[in-house]
This record gives structure tokens, C-alpha cells and sequence, in this order.
């Protein structure tokens, strides 16, 4: 609950109360560092990453995404999930920065947070949006675009702006079953020779 305890418009004292945004150099090393620190320390492996920046992150999760906010000791994710790119895992809401000058116990950083929990075995689809304090899972889908504001529960297959219960996971299976395309291909080349022939009709 917010106290409002200047009740009136920022005055300049309260404006200066949050300090500016770094200069500009400070940024560039910033940058650099992180680069060299994905690069060469983590190797580009992005599970090493999010836990090199103190994030929770379980076994054999595929994060097909290196960016993981400005709190990534705010998230947790379980075992076995799959994160498609583009997806961003917000854990603070920057909304307040218009009026946060007018609180006395405002921080320069924001003072709204909230934990991400992405639990086993999920998968959350591409250029999907999380909100702060939101909980996904066990085994639920988000679907591609979505913007999850609520918690997702157990067994749960989600999709929209904002994300809404589409189906059951068994619903889903049964759903991917019906629509599955039989293919063995050990490499590319194999799986571009079975698709193009299922979908085009001819290989391509
Ligand atoms: C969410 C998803 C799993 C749902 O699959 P599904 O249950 O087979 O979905 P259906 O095709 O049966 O569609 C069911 C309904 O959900 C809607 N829907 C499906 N995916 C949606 C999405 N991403 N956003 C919004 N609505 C979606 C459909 O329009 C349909 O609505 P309708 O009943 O009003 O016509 C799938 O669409 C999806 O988004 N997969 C992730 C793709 C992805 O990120 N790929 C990258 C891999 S790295």
C-alpha cells in the first residue's frame, strides 16, 4: 500500500532526491564487462549465465533467451524447461517512476518488484512477456505473444495478451497427436526432406 506523504506535486527538492542516470562511459564499461563475462566466463551457455548473474535455474532447461532483467536473483526456474526467444521476464514495474519522487521512502532503483517462478517442465513460447510476481507450472504452456499476468496453474496451456487458459495439458497432447507429422530424421537434411513432402507435397 502506497503512503502518500507529500499529498502535492513533486517540488524540486523531492525531484532531485533520485539521483540521475549513470553517465554515459560508466554504461559503455558496464556493457563491455557484461560481454566479456558471457562471452568468455559463461561461454555463451545462457543456463550458466542466468546462474552467474544469481538466478535459480534447474537441470537441462533450454533458455533460448541471455537477457534476464535488471533482478535476475528474482527468478526461479525449474527442471526441464524451455524459455523460446524473445521472451522477457520482467520482474519490476517501471510505471511508478512518474510519481515515485513524491514518496519520501522512494528508491532510485523502483520499490514494486515481484519473483518470477517458472516451475519443472514448462515451456514458454516465443517473444512471451512475464510479469512480476507471477507463477508458472508444473508442466504448463505459454503460448507464443502471450503477456502473463496471473499465476499459471499445474497441467495449464495459456495464451494471450492478457494470457488465458486455452486447455488442458492432456488436451493439448491429444490435440499435437492428432496434427503430428511422422518423421525419424537424424539431421537437417533428413527433416527438410520429411517436412517438405508432408506439407508442400513435394520435397523442396
Ligand atoms: C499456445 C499453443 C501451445 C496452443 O496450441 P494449441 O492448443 O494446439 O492451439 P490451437 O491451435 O488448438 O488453438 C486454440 C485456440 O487458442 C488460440 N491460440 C493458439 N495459440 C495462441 C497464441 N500463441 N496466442 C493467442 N491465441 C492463441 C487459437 O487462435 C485458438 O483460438 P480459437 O479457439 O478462438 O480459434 C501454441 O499455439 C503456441 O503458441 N505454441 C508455441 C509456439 C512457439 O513459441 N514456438 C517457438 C519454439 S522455440
Amino acid at each position: 500500500m502506497w503512503t502518500d506523504v507529500a499529498a502535492k506535486p513533486v517540488n524540486a527538492e523531492q525531484a532531485t532526491a533520485v539521483p540521475p542516470p549513470d553517465p554515459f562511459a560508466t554504461r559503455v564499461l558496464r556493457f563491455v564487462r557484461a560481454q566479456w563475462r558471457y562471452y568468455l566466463i559463461c561461454r555463451r551457455d545462457n543456463v550458466v549465465w542466468m546462474r552467474h548473474l544469481g538466478g535459480r535455474v534447474g537441470d537441462n532447461c533450454e533458455l533460448l533467451i541471455n537477457h534476464f532483467g535488471s533482478e535476475p536473483w528474482l527468478i526461479s526456474i525449474g527442471d526441464r524447461v524451455t524459455i523460446a526467444p524473445g521472451t522477457r521476464l520482467l520482474t519490476h514495474d517501471g510505471a511508478p517512476r512518474i510519481f515515485r519522487g513524491r514518496f519520501a521512502d522512494s528508491s532510485r532503483f523502483g520499490n514494486r518488484f515481484g519473483t518470477i517462478v517458472i516451475r519443472d517442465d514448462c515451456f514458454v513460447g516465443a517473444d512471451s512477456v512475464i510479469l512480476p510476481g507471477v507463477s508458472i507450472g508444473p508442466r504448463s504452456i505459454v503460448g507464443a505473444g502471450s503477456v502473463v499476468a496471473h499465476d499459471v496453474p499445474a497441467d495449464t496451456v495459456v495464451a494471450g495478451v492478457p494470457a488465458r487458459r486455452i486447455c488442458s495439458l492432456d488436451e493439448y497432447i491429444a490435440k499435437t497427436r492428432a496434427r503430428w507429422i511422422p518423421t525419424a530424421a537424424r539431421d537437417r537434411r533428413e527433416l527438410r526432406r520429411d517436412l517438405t513432402r508432408a506439407l508442400w507435397g513435394e520435397e523442396r
